[in-house]
């Protein structure tokens, strides 16, 4: 329960609802824990006693039972329904607060985590979160009152009549009820994680299945595919069924364990000679006090489930932050794009990816890496947005002599057009898709960029123009097509520094001849940084860096890297 506590200081901004709900939540637990036996143990005696009553007193007799369950019924609903309003709302803030953390979350995160886990945790936890709002609402304040009226009534009456074995009876049963809720409780929490976590194992094969439909029909992987999801399927229902069994087997429980109190009541009321109308009112509370007992151990296994989702959902929470704005940012507007790496050395786990790179490009010249795959190129562009941060002592980068990591994230970004090799597109049309370069631009502009970027006659060709939508990851468009609008992007964003990486790498050499002139163009007055395989678009680099294993072993123009017969000059030759 203690978890929960963090969750409260949400309450304050619903603090009505929550009052409400406790005030109705008494009214309920009152009504009926001391209400009913109240109503058991004074009116039903007067109705069946042989005196004559009047008929005011009759209407009066008869009209409590109904103010009795006015106040139950619209005591349960105010509560049940305030509670769940003030549930749902502390959901909602923990939902947003795990989006806006996953937005800010370090790329290398991504990497280690599957997105079936995290699409698991983020929906089917937070669902299973709801459903226990949702239950814990109901219950929660109502049964613990209920509990109370009833124990209250049976206190008074156990001393009224001076006899204190009722009492005696009823408590002793009490810790015995608590013992299977205690022990099923602890067992839920583990057996509704791994439930849990077999879920997000359910999400990941199912994700992984989805994005992946060529490759399993081009390899025949169907039934492969099948019979993994079956066992993954298998588990779950096992795991789910274990969950059934521990949540099912409370009730029964606690009701064999008040069988015994009841029993014991019989055989007491017997030897003492009890009234009945009191002997009524007395087993009756100590079933509405059986009740809640009852309840409330059901909602302790279904806390256990939500706990652990929560949990779940907690990991994601605590993830550190490792990327982050400086605490004293340099104040940075639009940059020139002087780009210096100093002795940079880099590696994603162990085996080192750069090695002791230091280079210089000056502002609003055009470089190109190149060399084989694995060289270290992706992870040389990607380290200037800062998708990942060096380590300490592991040299520096630093943009117009101010290190990248006194910047703030966002005034860096806004600095840098990157576009990659397989460029994504959210599902949405293609107008949106380039505005996303720049979402202030005017139309004007927007189709100024696309023309720039040989996107506009292919986009004017379909059916429905700039309004088309692309569909999940632009799959109604072919590869040279989203590259298109990739550029259109990066032209638009005009910004300082642009990094292409592979970027015309899916354009057919038509096309990318075509678009090497509005390159050109678009490559005036920025520092650009162009990995890329096709000599024709390497050629016009000022300055080009040969990269092998991490390091740069070659630089200069084209013309000289020739003469040089090295690595550059075999990867050129092959080529042509
Ligand atoms: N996220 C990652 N985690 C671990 N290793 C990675 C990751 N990304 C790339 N690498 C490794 O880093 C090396 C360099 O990769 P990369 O920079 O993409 O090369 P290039 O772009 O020159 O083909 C490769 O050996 C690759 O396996
Ligand atoms: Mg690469």
């Amino acid at each position: 329960m203690k978890k929960l506590f963090p969750y409260l200081v949400y309450l304050k901004d619903v603090k009505m609802a929550f009052i409400l709900a406790i005030l109705a939540g008494i009214f309920y637990g009152a009504s009926t824990g001391l209400g009913i036996p109240v109503l058991i143990r004074y009116l039903y005696p007067k109705i069946f006693s042989n005196e004559a009553i009047s008929v005011m007193t009759l209407t009066l007799i008869c009209t409590l039972p109904v103010i009795v369950s006015a106040f139950r019924a619209g005591g349960n609903f105010l509560n049940s329904y305030y509670l769940s309003y003030c549930g749902q709302y502390i959901l909602q803030q923990l939902r947003i607060k795990v989006f806006a953390k996953i937005q800010n979350l370090p790329i290398a995160f991504f990497h280690k985590r599957q997105p079936g886990d995290l699409i698991s945790r983020v929906s089917n936890d937070t669902t299973i979160l709801q459903q226990t709002i949702i239950n814990a609402s109901q219950e929660i304040l109502k049964q613990p009152i209920t509990l109370l009226g009833a124990v209250s009534y049976i206190v008074y009456m156990c001393f009224q009549q001076s006899d204190v074995v009722f009492l005696i009876i009823f408590i002793l049963a009490i810790p015995l009820c608590i013992v299977p809720i205690r022990y099923i409780g602890i067992k839920m929490r583990n057996k509704a994680r791994a439930m849990q976590e077999q879920t997000s194992e359910l999400t990941h094969r199912l994700a992984q299945n989805l994005s992946a439909v060529k490759e399993i029909r081009s390899f025949c992987l169907e039934e492969y595919e099948l019979s993994r999801y079956e066992a993954v399927c298998h588990v779950l229902r096992e795991r789910f069924l274990k969950v059934v069994k521990y949540t099912s087997i409370l009730s029964p429980s606690i009701e064999v364990i008040a069988s015994f109190g009841v029993a014991m009541a019989f055989w007491y009321s017997y030897k003492s000679k009890i009234e009945p109308d009191v002997f009524i009112s007395i087993v009756g509370a100590l079933y509405l006090s059986y009740e809640p007992i009852k309840k409330l151990g059901r909602l302790n296994s279904e806390m256990q489930q939500g706990l652990a989702s929560l949990e779940r959902l907690e990991n994601i929470l605590e993830e550190p932050i490792t990327i982050h704005d400086p605490a004293v940012p340099h104040p940075v507007g639009k940059l020139e794009g002087n780009i210096q790496f100093k002795n940079v050395s880099f590696a994603y786990e162990m085996a080192p990816v750069l090695r002791d790179v230091t280079v210089h490009l000056t502002a609003k010249k055009t470089y190109a890496l190149v060399g084989p795959s694995g060289a270290g190129k992706t992870t040389f562009a990607h380290l200037i947005p800062r998708f990942y941060d060096l380590a300490e002592g592991n040299g520096s980068i630093t943009i117009d002599g101010i290190n990248i990591k006194d910047m703030r994230l966002k005034d860096l970004r806004q600095n840098i057009a990157l576009v990659s090799q397989d460029p994504v597109l959210f599902n949405d049309t293609i107008y949106n898709n380039i505005l996303v370069g720049k979402p202030s631009a005017s139309h004007e502009e927007l189709m100024t960029a696309a023309k720039r970027a040989f996107a506009h006659h292919f986009i004017l060709e379909l059916e429905n123009g700039y309004d088309t939508l692309v569909g999940e990851n632009g799959s109604m468009l072919s590869g040279g097509q989203k590259q298109r609008i990739a550029l259109a992007r990066a032209f638009l964003k005009d910004a300082p520094i642009l990094i292409l990486d592979e970027a015309t790498s899916a354009l057919d050499a038509n096309s990318e001849q075509l678009i090497q002139q509005a390159l050109e163009e678009l490559f005036k007055g920025k520092t650009v940084i162009i990995i890329a395989h096709r000599f024709s678009t390497i050629k016009h680099a000022d300055r080009i860096f040969v990269f092998k294993s991490g390091e740069i072993i070659e630089e200069g123009t084209h013309d000289l890297l020739c003469e040089g017969k090295g690595l550059y000059e075999e990867l050129y030759a092959k080529q042509s």
